[in-house]
């Protein structure tokens, strides 16, 4: 169970992360946090690239860190991002997350005044494929 504080941690750190963006070409700054098993956050940003396919999401950078460290599960997430909607993970993301996290995990999806949306990662992606598909 995630309270309210760690909620609160993690969308800081992901509006935090996100002032780090490097998005020259879309001029659009996303920030990732997470949570893992050890209750350690793990922030990141969106770097993009002047071949413009070879950007990289805020998730993926947060995702690379956590497993840097040695986690290996994905126990809450947070995503920043400013825009008349909700920034929600894109689907390419969605599928990243859910290598390391479970149907219930929470994603937090937040601007720069408050969170917007509670979503768990079954909503975003329901009946997804996931490793134990493949052991
Ligand atoms: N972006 C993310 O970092 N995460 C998402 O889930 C949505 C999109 C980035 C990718 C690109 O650098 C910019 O936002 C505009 O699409």
């Amino acid at each position: 169970m995630v309270d309210d504080t760690l909620m609160h941690a993690l969308v800081q750190a992901a509006r935090a992360a996100r002032e780090r963006a490097y998005a020259p070409y879309s001029k659009f700054a996303v920030g990732a946090a997470l949570l893992d098993e050890h209750g350690r956050l793990h922030a990141g940003c969106n770097v993009e690239n002047a071949a413009y396919p070879q950007s990289q999401c805020a998730e993926a950078s947060a995702i690379a860190h956590l497993v840097l460290t040695g986690a290996r599960r994905i126990v809450a997430a947070a995503v920043v991002g400013v825009a008349p909607q909700p920034v929600t993970p894109c689907g390419g993301c969605r599928q990243r997350l859910r290598e390391f996290a479970a149907d219930d995990m929470p994603i937090w999806v937040a601007d720069l005044a408050e969170v917007r949306a509670r979503h768990t990662l079954g909503q975003l992606l329901p009946a997804s494929f996931g490793p134990e598909h493949l052991s």
